[in-house]
């Protein structure tokens, strides 16, 4: 009995799953055609992003989309913006342990990078019900626990600030031709998405010597720690594998959407399996207890500019990266949060530790390494629009 309501249930989430899998194709295929546009400029190995249908991409979409992204008068307190904790030079990430808020306030979690952000199925680091740009942003600009931009309750004063801009009013009006009131909340966030779908990484020395054929783009070193990570000793592949070095991901060329959570063994307070209360994972969503301690797997692309590392910066170099995975689990010996990691019941089969001779250990670094991609956080459509204007004005009063 119990078995037959198994395969029923199994049969409906198959066919739940070809069915989204199948309305996924199809929404790629009228995005393509109203993004026409918007020029991707992608390497051919790469596919396309799934963008929304009711936010097609479009050039003047996506540069106001930079103007407010990089705009400090969308934060309480006027000197912060999206681009405070999501820095360029960082591959969109800030350097900080957690993220720091405009007036000060710790967020409990570490600033994600943006990189590719685009092919994410699923936001943030524990919430899989995050899944639209469009309306991810509402947690940093409304929030209050903790207060990021701080802007709740002042909506109306923010669209009033922006239409009295003349900048603005062109920006939108442009960006919006079809609306007769385009300076609203909606089109803000729909703008500022575009602009996030924008933020590619697919120019690192690794992706010219895997996909583009040039044998010679990454060292001897990189090579080997590329085999290393693709083994099944190490197993980083498959949690950190595919085009983006996660299993949480969705373009035009996979008919299923991919999410997944794992824990990896980095605490196991009271020793049956706690996280700190703070950050209990998948689990504060779910309640599921099963669920504790599960995580995204975060891209690795550009990761040796986005240190510290994990969901709440806890690991501060790659080299201890690589120690905690070596253990299978981290060990921490003293304070609130001590316990062996490895013992944790809920951690993922995949990690189980693994000897690493110290070349080998060099390898991985290398190979880690060569996902740095100098052109994504050089490029200057990506930069903050407001410095390069600052700098202009500047060299014309010297
Ligand atoms: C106070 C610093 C801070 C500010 C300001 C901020 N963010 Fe973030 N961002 C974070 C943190 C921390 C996370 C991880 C959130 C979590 O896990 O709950 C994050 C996550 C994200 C993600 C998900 C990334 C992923 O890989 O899943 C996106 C997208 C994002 N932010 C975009 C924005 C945008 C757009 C703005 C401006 C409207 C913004 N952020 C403002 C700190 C910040
Ligand atoms: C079982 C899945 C899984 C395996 C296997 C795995 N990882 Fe991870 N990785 C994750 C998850 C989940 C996180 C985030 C964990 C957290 O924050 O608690 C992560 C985080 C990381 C980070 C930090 C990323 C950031 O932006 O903060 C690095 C670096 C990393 N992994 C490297 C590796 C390497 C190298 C290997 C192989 C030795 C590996 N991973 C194996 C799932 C995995």
């Amino acid at each position: 009995m119990f078995k037959d309501w198994l395969n029923l249930a199994i049969i409906f989430v198959l066919s739940v799953g070809i069915s989204l899998g199948l309305s996924q194709c199809l929404s790629t295929n009228s995005a393509a055609i109203a993004s026409s546009s918007y020029s991707w400029n992608l390497p051919e190995w790469t596919p396309k992003p799934i963008v929304p249908d009711d936010n097609p991409m479009t050039v003047d979409k996506v540069e106001l989309g930079r103007y407010l992204f990089y705009e400090k008068q969308l934060s309480v307190t006027g000197d912060f913006s999206c681009g405070s904790c999501h820095l360029q030079a960082l591959a969109f990430t800030d350097g900080k342990k957690v993220g720091v808020g405009a007036t000060g306030e710790l967020h409990p979690r570490n600033s994600m990078g943006l990189a590719n952000i685009a092919y994410n199925s699923v936001l943030t680091w524990n919430n899989p019900l995050m899944k639209d740009l469009e309306t991810q942003m509402l947690v940093p600009l409304f929030g209050e626990e903790p207060v990021e931009l701080g802007m709740v309750g002042k909506e109306a004063e923010i669209l009033a600030t922006l239409a009295n801009d003349s900048k603005y009013s062109q920006m939108f009006a442009k960006a919006f031709p079809e609306e007769e009131k385009p300076i609203n909340l909606r089109n803000l966030t729909r703008a500022i998405a575009s602009f996030e779908r924008t933020l590619v990484s697919f120019h690192s020395p690794y992706d010219r010597y895997r996909y583009e054929g040039d044998r010679y783009a990454i060292s001897e070193a990189a090579k080997r720690g590329e085999r290393l990570f693709f083994s099944e000793r190490l197993e980083c592949f498959h949690c950190h594998g595919g085009l983006n070095f996660s299993d949480s991901i969705q373009h035009e060329r996979l008919a299923f959407v991919e999410i997944s959570y794992h824990n990896t063994g980095l605490y196991n307070i009271d020793g049956q399996g706690a996280y700190p209360p703070e950050n209990p994972g998948l689990f504060e969503i779910t309640h599921n207890p099963d669920d504790m301690g599960h995580f995204k797997a975060p891209t690795l692309r550009n990761i040796a500019l986005t240190a510290p590392y994990m969901h709440d910066g806890s690991i501060a170099t790659l080299d201890e990266a690589i120690a905690h995975y070596q253990a299978g689990g981290r060990t921490i010996t003293e304070g609130q949060y001590a316990g062996v990691g490895h013992q944790n019941p809920y951690k993922s089969p995949f990690i189980n530790g693994f000897q690493l001779t110290e070349r080998e250990r060099l390898d991985l670094i290398a190979f880690l390494q060569s996902l740095t991609d100098e052109e994504f956080i050089n490029n200057p459509t990506f930069s903050d629009p407001f410095l390069l204007s600052d700098q202009k004005e500047l060299r014309i009063e010297n």
